[in-house]
């Protein structure tokens, strides 16, 4: 088929032809928006799952559908090295500056003040001009130094400022078992006070697996947020997933062809994009057939080891790898970290340094205490093809 019109996506927060199978979240989150428009705030949603199922499109989804109600949005992803504060003060500058206006309303006026004095409270440099006098404005004091203080000030002040053109504040953060056990914490505070004075904005929160535990360890009131685990797709949602991006193109897929890839794919969305995209490339009838996908599947095998899996087995040391390998014979289950330790014939405390640095790294999770398991799926079945 044309490679011009391959409508397919591959590659980590790529926005498919089509998402399917999310519509619960995607759903909970529209009546929130038309809740918090009507002045009732709703508690956060935290999305977590394995690697490329598809948490960081959902996430831009949820952004993008407050944005078409006008809402200020801010999307931001942590990992990066930047510090939370920082990232959330940038992330608001723009949406701002499209909002200053002269004939700026006092809570507009207000959070403008209160985002140059957090801004100030990072950068010491540099400074916004958002062209609008702020000499006679309250506000200000979102530079304490305090977290907790600073950004519970910043959400409360633009969230009001948002609500006098009667909409609302949306922060969502990707990546989110990256924050720091403080930014976590202080997060976890202001959203559930946000929620308790019912203020207009609402949070959304992307990560890995580990993601509730790590919530749950930060702050108690943690169990009152909505969490939704994001998986693989089912059967019906996996062959959409690649029906309906050829069918917008005018191009069908054989029964036999369909089912390979569901079936190859693992039904996980990464997957399912990766061999879509290279069984339409290799196709060269008016449809998609069998020996297109074998192709195809053949082909996006050997993409996907030599970027998305390679792309984190060269980021681990040697006995990173010896201990991932130590965890392969279980597949993508996890496996007790005694077990590993006695595969390596150690001691399970002298490995526990090698065990907490792929966990950082986002390679492994606990999913239960002493239970270790892969983030990503698939790898057990990479690492197994490679000899270094
Ligand atoms: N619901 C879905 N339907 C179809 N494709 C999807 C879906 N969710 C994700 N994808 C595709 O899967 C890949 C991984 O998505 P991404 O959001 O980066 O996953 P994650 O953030 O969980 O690692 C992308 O290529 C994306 O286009
Ligand atoms: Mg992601």
């Amino acid at each position: 088929m044309d490679p011009v019109r391959n409508p397919y996506s591959p590659g980590a927060g790529r926005k498919p032809s089509a998402l399917v199978g999310r519509n619960d979240v995607i759903d909970a989150w529209s009546v929130s928006l038309q809740r918090a428009e009507r002045g009732k705030t709703d508690q956060p949603i935290i999305l977590y799952g394995l690697r490329g199922v598809g948490k960081t499109v959902l996430l831009s989804r949820l952004r993008r559908d407050a944005e078409t109600r006008d809402w200020i949005t801010v999307q931001l992803e942590a990992g990066s090295g930047r510090a939370l504060r920082e990232m959330v003060g940038e992330g608001l500058y723009g949406p701002l500056s499209d909002l200053a206006r002269p004939s700026a309303g006092k809570r507009l006026l207000r959070a403008l003040k209160t985002a140059l004095s957090f801004k100030a409270s990072y950068d010491t440099t540099g400074t916004w001009n958002f062209g609008v006098d702020l000499s006679g404005a309250t506000g200000g004091a979102a530079d304490s130094g305090f977290l907790l203080t600073d950004l519970g000030k910043l959400v409360r002040d633009v969230s009001l400022a948002a609500s006098e053109d009667g909409v609302s504040l949306a922060l969502l953060i990707d990546e989110a078992q990256d924050l720091s056990s403080e930014e976590i914490q202080t997060l976890a505070a202001v959203m559930q006070s946000a929620a308790t004075d019912d203020l207009p904005v609402l949070f959304a929160l992307a990560g890995l697996p580990s993601l509730p535990q790590t919530l749950a360890e930060a702050k108690s009131y943690s169990e009152r947020f909505r969490y939704s685990v994001i998986k693989k797709l089912d059967s019906d949602g996996a062959r959409e997933a690649i029906l309906k991006p050829a069918r917008k193109e005018g191009v069908d897929w054989s029964a036999d062809a369909l089912d390979y890839v569901v079936t190859t794919s693992g039904r996980y969305p990464y997957f399912i994009q990766q061999f879509g995209q290279e069984t339409w490339n290799a196709a060269t009838g008016a449809a998609i057939e069998f020996e297109d996908a074998r192709m195809g599947v053949a082909v996006g095998q050997g993409q996907l080891d030599n970027g998305f899996f390679r792309a984190r087995w060269d980021r681990t040391t040697a006995a990173e790898k010896q201990y991932l390998r130590a965890m392969c014979p279980e597949g993508d289950d996890g496996v007790g970290s005694g077990e590993v330790a006695n595969r390596l014939k150690r001691k399970g405390r002298s490995l526990g340094p090698t065990r907490a640095n792929l966990i950082s790294k986002g390679l492994i999770y606990a999913p239960d205490h002493g239970v270790v398991a892969f983030t990503v799926p698939g790898m057990a079945g990479f690492i197994s093809r490679q000899h270094d």
